[in-house]
Parts: structure tokens; C-alpha cells; sequence
């Protein structure tokens, strides 16, 4: 891959932000606004912090990067529809934190209307909301419900002068959370970068492994081309399960010998420019399938590909995790895992009890990223612009009435798709994934 300054994408345009406001507030019901709070600083321990990481729906909205900003948007308002709170200038703050953009250079550099600095904020709010009849705002962040109980209590003494009455609350989320589900041109565009960065550090996670090298060495080599390549980070805490820890679906302890003769499965993906890679991989720690993995990774393949070349638009995901189930069924039969004749279905015995979890989820600012799954209680059919994973598994028990040569064996692979007109495309192509080439490319040490 080339350096990150000769591919990367194009950053969003305040143009884009622009229009995502636009379009939020063509949705609204007349004399409404939106309060949306930034994201704040984080303490890790004492006075140390947390990196930043912006709110996905305030950086979707602004593209704003400090902490404690505050987006109001007001449509029709004459003197300006978006407004901007943000951390007042303090140079002797900035001295150790770092420069602030302050009101000024939030107009200037962010396309918002209208700026202030939080040292007038509430002051200004309660004159900017006077009149409006109901106010937006997520109602499951807590801080935007104690800041509207405030201003509600400040607005009611405004309301009682003026005759007017005070706003009335509604959810923003949904609206929103419907407008981040369709990715723009733009948008596929940084997915495609960060899958194709996970993707390196997958190569290079790969060829860097070998028996006796410890979890956290390989997380350390993914996580070396996800800064390389101008990524923030991590977009969720990787995960390197060699052998049995691959049973546990979240473990990021990665702290245990990679041994060998077993398998590894490496879940991690970069966050560039807030977008989230998700990729994963499951390989020999030596470099060589033994036959029964083999086997058994076979199958988890082979349901993948089709699930993968089962999207496209009109189809859901509730279909193709069916059509996933069914595969790993048929696979686990054909291996002699399963029976077919037993009292429960080979199915059901499949979702019960060796793959817990969904096929996919949606990807964008955020790993598990929002949009509804069932609108209006129904599965919703995929449209183009919509970005998911695909992201079948295995994971066998170390149980008595398992074949030995599968017991303890947890296998997922896992790529990044998005819908288009056509059908799809893959985001994370840059990985191996078939048997040969993934042998191929451990041998390129
Ligand atoms: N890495 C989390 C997931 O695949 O859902
Ligand atoms: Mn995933
Ligand atoms: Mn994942």
C-alpha cells in the first residue's frame, strides 16, 4: 500500500455537512430546533485523559473536532440556522492542551452559521430557543436531557414575560441515526480506505506470525500499520484469540502464548477519519491448516462467500443470516459433527449452540453502527449506500461429545460490504481469506 498521503481519500467537505443539516432539518415539523452536545474529555486515571474521540452523530452533523461544542440548529432562523457552542479561547490552557479554534475560527474553518464560545452559552440558549415549540435532542444522552431540564427552568421564568410557551422534547435519534444509514459517495470512499488499511495490518499480522510470539505481539503489528497509515487507532479493542480464547466473542486480553499447531482468530479494523474498518481472520499459527481445521474453516468460507454474493439491494439481513445457518448446518453434517435425525433441528442446534451471534451489523462512524434494524417491526431491505459486515463462525466447545480433532476450534471470518446499485462491493478485498493464499502468504516471511 502507498503512504497515506498519496491515497487518502478526501476529507468530508463543509459542503456535505452543510447538506446533512439541510437535510435533517427539511424533516423537522415547523418551529422546531436540535441540541446536539459534542463530546467531552474523558478521565483515564487522575488527571490523566482518555484520547478525544468525537460524538459520531455531533461529527456527522459538524465535523467539529474539539470537546464540550454544542450544534443548535434553528431552521428559518433569519440571522443563521446553525449555530455553534465551543471551548472559549485560553491561552493558557492552550499552552498545555493544545490551540483552540474559538468562535471566529469555527465559522471560518466549519461552515456553521453562527458561533459562540460556552462562557455565553446558556445565557444565549435560552434567548436562541424562546419560541420554539418542540426541542430535538437524543434523549438517551443524559447530559442533553440535565442541560434541557436547565434551560426548560430558565425558559419557563423567559416564557412567563413573553406569553410564550416552552418546547416540548422529542428524540433526534432516529431521524439521524436513519440519515447516517445510507453512506454518501464520500463516505464509501473512507470505508473503502480504512478496510483497505485493516486489511494491510491483517498482511502483515499474517506473515508476522509464528509459534511462541505472545497475543499482544501480533495486536502489536496490526495496530503498528493502523497509525502508520494515518489512522486514529484501533476502531474497538482488537482481538488476537489464539486457540480456545477464540471461543470467547469479545476477548481482547491478548495476553496468552500463540502456540503451535492451533489457530489464531484476529478481529480488528483501523479508525480512519472516525470511519470504522472491521475485519476478520482466522489462520494457523504455524502457517499450516491441519485437516481438521481445515475442514471446519472450510465450511465457515464457503458460508461467508455466499452470503456475501447473497447482497444486494432488496434482500435483508434476516435472510441472509437464514441462509448462513443453513450452510454451517450442512457443513457440521457433512463433517459427521451433527446428525440430521436428531430431536432438534441441525439448525437450530447451530444457532443454540456454536454461533450465538448475528451474521451482520452495519458499519460507518461507528463499529456497530445505528440505523434500525426492523423499521416499523419488518427487516428492512438493503439499499445501495448501505455499509455492513459479514461475519460468520464456529465455535466449538471443548465438549465430550465433539469429535476431538474439532473440540476447542473457533473460526470467523468477517468482511466489510457495501450495497450498491449492481449488487455489492467488498471493502476488505485486500486480505486473504482462501486456504492457499493464506498459507501462500505465511510462508512469504
Ligand atoms: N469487532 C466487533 C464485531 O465484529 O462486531
Ligand atoms: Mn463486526
Ligand atoms: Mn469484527
Amino acid at each position: 500500500m502507498s503512504t497515506e498521503a498519496e491515497c487518502r481519500p478526501p476529507a468530508i467537505s463543509l459542503d456535505e455537512y452543510r447538506r446533512r443539516r439541510r437535510r435533517l432539518m427539511d424533516n423537522l415539523p415547523a418551529d422546531a430546533a436540535v441540541l446536539l452536545l459534542g463530546a467531552s474529555l474523558v478521565t483515564r486515571s487522575r488527571d490523566s485523559e482518555f484520547p478525544f474521540r468525537q460524538d459520531s452523530d455531533f461529527h456527522y452533523l459538524t465535523g467539529f473536532p474539539e470537546p464540550d461544542a454544542l450544534l443548535l440548529l434553528l431552521p428559518g432562523r433569519t440571522e443563521g440556522e446553525c449555530v455553534l457552542f465551543c471551548q472559549d479561547r485560553d491561552p493558557s490552557m492552550e499552552a498545555w492542551t493544545g490551540y483552540r479554534l474559538g468562535a471566529e475560527g469555527a465559522v471560518r474553518a466549519h461552515g456553521v452559521d453562527q458561533a459562540f464560545e460556552n462562557a455565553e452559552r446558556d445565557a444565549r440558549l435560552v434567548e436562541l430557543l424562546a419560541g420554539r415549540v418542540t426541542l430535538y435532542l437524543p434523549l438517551g444522552d443524559a447530559s442533553a436531557l440535565h442541560l434541557a431540564e436547565r434551560l426548560h427552568e430558565a425558559l419557563g421564568a423567559w416564557s412567563r414575560q413573553g406569553g410564550q410557551a416552552l418546547p416540548g422534547l422529542a428524540d433526534v435519534a432516529p431521524m439521524l441515526h436513519e440519515q447516517r444509514l445510507a453512506k454518501s459517495d464520500n463516505e464509501v470512499a473512507l470505508l473503502r480506505h480504512a478496510g483497505d488499511i485493516s486489511a494491510h495490518a491483517h498482511r502483515r499480522a499474517m506473515r508476522a506470525c509464528r509459534a511462541g510470539l505472545a497475543e499482544y505481539q501480533l495486536q502489536a503489528e496490526l495496530e503498528h500499520e493502523f497509525r502508520w497509515h494515518g489512522g486514529s487507532g484501533p476502531a474497538y479493542a482488537s482481538i488476537v484469540a489464539g486457540g480456545r480464547n477464540a471461543g470467547v466473542l469479545h476477548y481482547i486480553d491478548n495476553r496468552d502464548p500463540l502456540r503451535d499447531g492451533e489457530l489464531v482468530l484476529v478481529d480488528a479494523g483501523v479508525e480512519f477519519d472516525l470511519y470504522a474498518g472491521d475485519i476478520t481472520r482466522t489462520f494457523p499459527v504455524n502457517g499450516r491448516f491441519t485437516p481438521a481445521q481445515r475442514a471446519l474453516y472450510e465450511v465457515v468460507l464457503a458460508a461467508q462467500e455466499r452470503a456475501i454474493e447473497a447482497v444486494h439491494p432488496g434482500t435483508t439481513l434476516a435472510a441472509i443470516h437464514r441462509g448462513v445457518v443453513r450452510d454451517l448446518a450442512a457443513g457440521l453434517v457433512a463433517l459427521g459433527i451433527l446428525a440430521e435425525d436428531g430431536e432438534e433441528t441441525p439448525e437450530a442446534i447451530v444457532a443454540r449452540r456454536f454461533y450465538p451471534h448475528a451474521t451482520s451489523h452495519w458499519l460507518g462512524l461507528d463499529v456497530h453502527d445505528v440505523g434500525s434494524y426492523r423499521p416499523n417491526d419488518e427487516p428492512r431491505a438493503l439499499r445501495p449506500g448501505m455499509v455492513l459486515t459479514i461475519e460468520p463462525g464456529l465455535y466449538l466447545p471443548d465438549d465430550d461429545d465433539l469429535p476431538v480433532v474439532f473440540r476447542g476450534i473457533g473460526i470467523r471470518i468477517e468482511d466489510d460490504v457495501v450495497v450498491t446499485p449492481e449488487g455489492h462491493e467488498v471493502l476488505t478485498r485486500a486480505v486473504p481469506k482462501r486456504v492457499a493464499d493464506i498459507e501462500a502468504l505465511m510462508d512469504e516471511k
